[in-house]
């Protein structure tokens, strides 16, 4: 029996090596289902313009039936002389139903049939992957909610700047969660056009009807050209870009969670759960979990990386090198699986310590800005103010206190425009109540905003 398909030009059969190097079932027989639904879209719609019998679709239908019940059960034998998951899969059939099985590649080829099953996996993930995203922020909503009034430093430099709540940062992430949700969303109308027809790059001889096909496999749109429709992957890139972004959010995120935890800082703890011990030092929790999420955004990133170098010198149409897709893909959406869910999972088991956060606030003179502010609205012009709280703070450092612990008289040393209220604004509460405006750090804000996150989380 010869085994490939396109074996009867040849003079010799392929070495060995070569047999191994230019396979993809290894990996691409993750597709088999998807393949099976384009085969399937595309046998009826053969039979609909008349190039195929109704014997010959029945046949098609219930061979595939059974041969993916094989594969599911994981009882298909896959076979690396035939060289990718669509050979085999049409190997199998023709050999369980005969004539009919090898009538199904008509009008098509592995070029348009693997840029369909691609889209159509690729799809399929990206729903998944929404929400998984939206999962965690619903988590990360929650963990606000409980801290929508819980102070903390913000920082720029990584210096105590000025306070925030932990509930206004974490919304910060919310909201790159919502645009990665959105750029994923967006470049699903992209994916979701379907290169059947296009056949090996020039179309078909056949008088087929692509919207037909489109319809039974839930694609909005045809690609309208023969020569796109094969060989683009920019979809792919589009979809690996934006999960670069997913990670990338997720490992600033992770910077913090390691910082915060870190006993020099002390404003969380992860649940154990999500930690590990060290082999030799008997006292150590590592945050191994958001240091893997950290290292991964890297393997992800070079993925983005891979497959725009792939695609960058390909002369039209199909080339070979388009197989390297495949990988590069499949391993950035299992990275992200699973760091979506491993993510959500470990919000969920964060504890806050509040006094150390509180603490820390107290520490970097982070209510400068709003006497600043304060002796402006009093009638300073704000660069003078600005001089005189830096003196204020200056003397403070000195005492080693923070501002809100300078008398009244010796605040209003540095300005005579100083009053008893001027307390009121020196807190970190204070501090907080005052930024009353849209994207401002006051609870009542943060509850707004988490308030409408939910909304907008509740439509699909
Ligand atoms: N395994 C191939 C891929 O992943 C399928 C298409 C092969 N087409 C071809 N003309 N060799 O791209």
């Amino acid at each position: 029996q010869d085994t490939h398909a396109w074996s009867g030009r040849f003079s010799e059969p392929v070495s060995e090596l070569v047999k191994k190097y230019t396979a993809s079932v290894t990996f691409d027989k993750r597709l088999a289902e998807f393949d099976i639904e384009g085969s399937l879209a595309h046998a009826a719609m053969l039979n609909r313009v008349g190039v195929l019998s109704d014997e010959d679709l029945a046949a098609i239908r219930q061979g595939m039936a059974g041969l993916l019940e094989d594969i599911r059960q994981g009882r298909f034998e896959w076979r690396l002389d035939l060289e990718d998951v669509h050979m085999n899969i049409e190997r199998r059939l023709t050999d369980l139903i005969g004539d009919a099985g090898k009538r199904l590649h008509t009008g098509r080829s592995r070029n348009d049939q693997v840029a369909t099953d691609i889209r159509l996996w690729l799809r399929d993930a990206v729903d998944g992957i929404v929400l998984l995203v939206t999962d965690l922020q619903r988590a990360l909503l929650d963990l606000a909610e409980e801290h929508a009034a819980t102070v903390m430093p913000g920082f720029t430099h990584l210096q105590v700047a000025q306070p925030v709540t932990f509930g206004h940062h974490l919304l910060a992430y919310v909201e790159m969660l919502a645009r990665d949700k959105g750029r994923l969303t967006d470049c699903r109308r992209r994916i979701n056009h379907l290169p059947l027809g296009a056949a090996a790059l020039a179309g078909t001889t056949f008088p087929i009807d692509r919207h037909y096909t489109a319809e039974l496999l839930g694609f909005d749109a045809v690609c309208h050209n023969s020569l796109d429709a094969v060989s683009d992957r920019d979809f792919a890139i589009e979809f690996t870009a934006a999960a670069s972004l997913v990670m990338t959010h997720l490992s600033r995120l992770s910077e913090e969670l390691i910082l915060w935890m870190s006993p020099r800082v002390g404003f969380i703890d992860i649940a154990d759960r999500f930690c590990t011990g060290s082999s030799i030092m008997p006292q150590k929790k590592n945050p191994d979990v958001p240091e893997l999420v950290r290292g991964k955004t890297g393997r992800v990133n070079g993925n983005l990386v891979a497959l725009l170098t792939l695609m960058k010198s390909q002369p039209l149409a199909y080339n070979k090198d388009n197989q390297e897709d495949k990988e590069p893909l499949f391993d950035t959406v299992d990275t992200l699986v699973d760091t979506l869910r491993i993510y959500a999972d470990m919000m969920r088991g964060i504890t806050v310590k509040a006094d150390a956060m509180r603490e820390a606030v107290l520490q970097g003179f982070a209510t400068a800005t709003d006497l600043a502010d304060y002796l402006v609205k009093k009638g300073l012009p704000f660069r003078d103010s600005h001089e005189v709280v830096a003196r204020a703070v200056r003397h403070a450092e000195g005492q080693g206190c923070d501002l809100a612990d300078l008398p009244l008289g010796v605040l209003q040393g540095f300005s005579g425009l100083v009053g008893e209220d001027v307390y009121r604004v020196l807190t970190p509460e204070g501090s907080l109540a005052q930024r009353n405006h849209v994207g401002g750090t006051a609870v009542e804000r943060v509850r707004k905003e988490i308030t409408r996150h939910r909304k907008s989380l509740a439509v699909p």
